[in-house]
């Protein structure tokens, strides 16, 4: 790995002592709140659920404890495509991280029953200089449809294990079960990028949004028309001075004509409080509404940290946001919290605890 020594870098490595440090204060509060079951594994098939239960062990139909971390989701042809991290080996210290499986797909059309669709994007274990060696790191995939060329785009995090690569890796496929094939990985527009996700919008436009600067701004950068790269236009965001309070985990969605972006603090895998911030235009200016979380445990996002809204199709103005619950010193048992998205008189997004919630749930 190079490690540039230039004076931005200084800065960054004392920034991730800092990180680093917080992390280890973090972390008796956390194991408190989480508790490293083992990575039981089902014999059996998994019986039909009709709900969904925040925190619990997810299992595939097969039985398998379900590893789709950081993840995202696609809607296309009446199946939903959930999409994430496949972290399934042992956490390594003193970093807390997960050597790259790849990227899992699971898919269902009922959002509650998930089957396994396998690995979509492999590591690639030969080639030490592969973004997919096993050593580096892959997260927080993201997959659009590009209604033109008719191919399914993924976008997603690509970094060495110190974090300094701060790349955005493309693969493309012709199915939304894969295979994707890997393109390239690179800085979008020079920019250091490290958490994202993807946004298409109505007129399919789509958008790159990720957490750059260490942590000091989030951008919002248009992609081409094939979604294989960006097209040079792009805003600033969410300035801090950076972590703890810079923005991360971004989660873009959009009702009602007004875009809605759910960021974490920066305090790695452990809680913060979430933000909302509201803008009539991608492109902002956002305004802050705050913690959109309400009621216990409010204050680190129910123990979770924001990956994506999802749409509910055929009902309307229902919204699924989706977090995870990391467990730093067991990522491969890292749970899910999926809530409904409700709206309070202002419009603006309220998140409740919800023990179980079905799609009769929304109105
Ligand atoms: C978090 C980030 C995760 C992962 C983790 C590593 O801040 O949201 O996706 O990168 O840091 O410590």
């Amino acid at each position: 790995m190079q490690i540039d020594r230039s004076s931005k870098m200084t800065r960054m490595q004392k920034s991730i002592t800092a990180y680093f440090w917080l992390r280890l204060l973090a972390l008796g509060f956390i194991i408190h709140g989480c508790k490293a079951e083992s990575s039981r594994q089902n014999t059996e098939k998994t019986p039909e659920k009709k709900s969904i239960k925040s925190g619990q062990e997810w299992y595939d139909t097969d039985g398998k404890l379900i590893q789709a971390h950081g993840g995202g989701m696609l809607y296309h042809e009446g199946v939903y495509y959930w999409y994430g991290e496949n972290k399934d080996t042992d956490t390594k210290f003193p970093r807390l991280r997960t050597d790259i499986i790849g990227i899992n797909c699971y898919s269902s059309t009922d959002f509650y029953n998930w089957k396994n669709e396998d690995i979509v994007l492999p590591a690639v274990k030969d080639d030490p200089g592969s973004a997919l060696y096993p050593q580096n790191v892959l997260e927080r995939p993201k997959v659009i449809f590009n209604d033109k060329t008719g191919k399914f785009i993924m976008w997603f995090h690509v970094d060495d294990s110190l974090y300094q690569k701060a790349h955005v890796g493309i693969a493309v496929s012709d199915s939304p079960k894969g295979p994707f094939i890997f393109k390239e990985s690179f800085r979008p527009l020079g920019f250091e990028s490290r958490d994202m996700t993807v946004f298409k919008d109505d007129d399919s436009k789509a958008y790159l949004v990720f957490g750059s600067g260490w942590h000091n701004k989030i951008v919002i950068a248009e992609l081409s028309e094939d979604y294989l790269s960006l097209n040079g236009s792009y805003t600033t965001h969410l300035h801090t001075d950076g972590p703890p309070l810079g923005r991360e985990a971004p989660a873009l969605f959009k009702r009602k004509g007004k875009y809605y972006l759910i960021t974490s603090g920066t305090t790695g895998w452990f809680t913060n409080p979430a933000q909302c911030d509201v803008a009539e235009n991608i492109n902002g200016p956002y305004k802050t509404i705050g913690n959109p979380c309400e009621g216990m445990y409010a204050e680190v996002t129910f123990l979770g940290q924001s990956t994506h809204v999802q749409k509910i199709q055929g009902k309307e103005d229902a919204f699924v946001f989706m977090a995870d619950r990391w467990i730093p010193t067991d990522l491969k048992n890292s749970r899910y919290l999926w809530l409904p998205v409700q709206f309070n008189k202002n419009n603006e997004p309220v998140l409740k605890w919800i023990n179980e919630w079905d799609m009769d749930s929304y109105k």
